[in-house]
This record gives C-alpha cells, sequence and structure tokens, in this order.
C-alpha cells in the first residue's frame, strides 16, 4: 500500500533528524548553546508538524484511501503523528525547563549580601572655604565676577599699572601660551575686566585660579586660588577698606578677631597695605596649650593679602575719573589659608587628589 509506505518513510526521515535529541541531556551546557539547541528544535517541529509537512500530506491521504483501508490508515497516521509530536515536547519541555533555570540563576539576587554603599562625594577643602567666604561678601552687597584664566599682557599687567620693564612682572612670572597670551598670575586682572563690563559704582569679589612660575614644594604650587575683592564709588576711603576686610574676618573666624594693615607696596593701590588678622587658635596670645601657637608660630598673627586705594592709573584705563570716584582693593590666596585653618603642612596635598587626604574635609 502506497499511502501507508509513504506515512512509514516520515516516520524514518523525522526519527533520524531527530536522533540526536533523542537522549539530549542539556546539563552543563551554557544559557546561549541550550537556546541555540530549542531554536533548532522549534524549527525541526515547524517541519515536520507544520502545514506543509510530510505529516501534513498523510493527514490529507486518510480521505483518499479506500474505505476498507481507511480504518486502519488513520490509526497509523494518528499513532505517528503523537508520537512524533510527544518526542519533541520531551525535548522542548526538558530544554524549556534547563533554560528557564540558567536564566533565574544568572539573575538570582542574594538578598542576604552586604550591599554596595555608593561613595558620596564632598566638595574640596579649597571650595569649601571658597564658597564660605563667598556667602559673607555675598551679604554685604558683592557680586561674584567670574573671568577668564587666559589672559594679555595687558590685563595682567598693563592696566594694572605695572608696565613692561616694571620689576613687579618678574615676580609673577608666569606661563606663555600662543604669542601674545599668558595664564593670568593674578585675580586682579577681574578689577579692568568687571569695570570694563559694569562701569562704577562697583562691589565685586573675583574668586579664581592663578598661576606662576613656581617648583611645588611644600608652600608653593604652580596652579592656585586667590580671592580679589573690588569697591569703587564716590567718597571710598581707606576707613572703608579696613572695615570691610575686618567684618568679613569677623564672620569667618568670629568677633574677637582683630585685625592690622602694614604699610606696603602694590603698583595697582596707592596707599598700599598688607593686612594680618589675629590669629583663630590662639585668639592672637601667640600660645596655644602653653606652648608657641603653630598657625601663626607664636605671633599671634597671620599674614593673608594686599590691599589698598586703587591707582589713580588703574581707574583711567577703565575711563574712570579719578577725581570722582575712588575705591579700595584687596586680594588673597586660598590655599595658604586653608592650609592654616586645616593644619596641613603641604599645600600640595590639595592637588593630589588622594581620597584618604580629601575625605577628612566633609
Ligand atoms: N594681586 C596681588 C598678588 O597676587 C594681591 C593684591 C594686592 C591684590 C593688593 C589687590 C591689592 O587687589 O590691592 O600678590
Amino acid at each position: 500500500m502506497e499511502a501507508k509506505e509513504q506515512v512509514l518513510e516520515m516516520r524514518g526521515a523525522f526519527e533520524t533528524e531527530f536522533g540526536r535529541f533523542v537522549d539530549l541531556n542539556p546539563d552543563g551546557q551554557s544559557l546561549t548553546d541550550a537556546e541555540a539547541l530549542l531554536r533548532e528544535v522549534d524549527a525541526l517541529k515547524v517541519r515536520h508538524t507544520g502545514k506543509k509537512s510530510a505529516l501534513a500530506e498523510s493527514k490529507k491521504l486518510i480521505g483518499k484511501v479506500s474505505p476498507e483501508e481507511r480504518g486502519e490508515f488513520g490509526q497509523l497516521v494518528q499513532t505517528v503523528e503523537k508520537d512524533i509530536v510527544s518526542q519533541i515536547d520531551a525535548v522542548e519541555a526538558k530544554l524549556g525547563e534547563y533554560i528557564s533555570n540558567a536564566r533565574t540563576e544568572l539573575d538570582r539576587l542574594d538578598v542576604t549580601l552586604p550591599g554596595r554603599r555608593p561613595r558620596v562625594g564632598h566638595l574640596h577643602p579649597i571650595t569649601i572655604l571658597r564658597q564660605k567666604i563667598e556667602d559673607i561678601f555675598v551679604s554685604i552687597g558683592y557680586s561674584i565676577e567670574d573671568d577668564r584664566e587666559i589672559e594679555t599682557d595687558y590685563y595682567n599687567f598693563d592696566a594694572l599699572n605695572i608696565p613692561e620693564g616694571h620689576p613687579a612682572r618678574e615676580s609673577q612670572d608666569t606661563f606663555y601660551t600662543t604669542e601674545g597670551f599668558a595664564l593670568r598670575s593674578q585675580t586682579s586682572t577681574v578689577q579692568i575686566r568687571a569695570m570694563e563690563r559694569r562701569g562704577v559704582p562697583i562691589r565685586i569679589i573675583a574668586p579664581g585660579k592663578v598661576f606662576r612660575r613656581d617648583t611645588p614644594d611644600m608652600t608653593h604650587v604652580p596652579m592656585f586660588h586667590q580671592i580679589e575683592g573690588l569697591c569703587v564709588d564716590k567718597g571710598i576711603t581707606m576707613a572703608h577698606l579696613k572695615g570691610t576686610v575686618t567684618e568679613w574676618l569677623k564672620r569667618l573666624f568670629g568677633e574677637d578677631t582683630v585685625t592690622r594693615f602694614r604699610p606696603s607696596y602694590f603698583p595697582f593701590t596707592e596707599p598700599s597695605a598688607e593686612f594680618d588678622f589675629s590669629c583663630f587658635k590662639c585668639h592672637g596670645t601667640g600660645q596655644f596649650d602653653s606652648a608657641r601657637c603653630r598657625p601663626c608660630k607664636g605671633s599671634g598673627w597671620i599674614e593673608l593679602g594686599g590691599s589698598g586705594m586703587v591707582h589713580p592709573n588703574v581707574l583711567k584705563a577703565v575711563s574712570v575719573d579719578p577725581q570722582v570716584y575712588s575705591g579700595f582693593a584687596f586680594g588673597f590666596g586660598l590655599e595658604r589659608m586653608a592650609a592654616l585653618m586645616y593644619s596641613i603642612d603641604d599645600i600640595r596635598h590639595m592637588f593630589d587628589n588622594d581620597v584618604r587626604f580629601l575625605e577628612q574635609f566633609r
């Protein structure tokens, strides 16, 4: 009987192809290998049981064989179909379970493991100090001025009354970039920039990075931070300078802080003064724990920065009439101040970015 042979042949073809899956043991397979196998089995299922399969053909034959043979033939087709389908289903189930277990294993979350604590960052000590000082000045009516770090000689020197050949240029030797440009050696440049931009009256502080051609050691680094202050208006006197500097230092270090101004020289101020404040540790006594106080080295005073009355030539450089307006300016470095406040013996630590160091200043 032709039809019967066709069915047997079909079963033979299936068994040959399916042979390698019969005793399949997925244990030890990788997840991707198992998934690939499952896709092969799925494809094989379509080929052997789908609409265009030999099995589907055989089922159509059932209606075509003679009525006497139909019962037996129908039975045969059914048995073969059951056999094929159940074999495939068994392998599919086995692979499916293996894959699902493997996926679970892969995604497993052990809730008993200790969590990974995110490392919470914090501000750099220089930033902390800068923000404290900014807050004080903002509260007394100053604005914060930010400006460029790459400058021309004009803003770094000439406009600040330091003409070419002036000895003050030498002590502020910096890094030169493209012809005509250099990294600013002082934030005093912002005095000029800000007055050009805003005109007068003006009350600003300008915090920022400055650069000097210095070899790094415990107290020098080639890049550090300064804060510049500038106040220009009608009738501004040295008394305003002293009052302002004293006020912000009192707010930072306490009401009992006192200041002193020593005559000095800066090209862009006349008269000029350096300012000191009473040591925040020994309160000016020079003694701490019956020993020589460290930050002030026993003197009771901490030298902080330079200041003075804005030189008429600086005002003229920005077309402000020195007969009408006057002002004061001051400037100081943040690293030395932070080093004293936080007892840091080597300012290079501040730029090593070693978290063991930085973590101490949360
Ligand atoms: N620019 C000076 C320096 O880097 C500091 C300074 C001194 C700034 C006196 C001033 C000032 O505004 O009046 O050493």
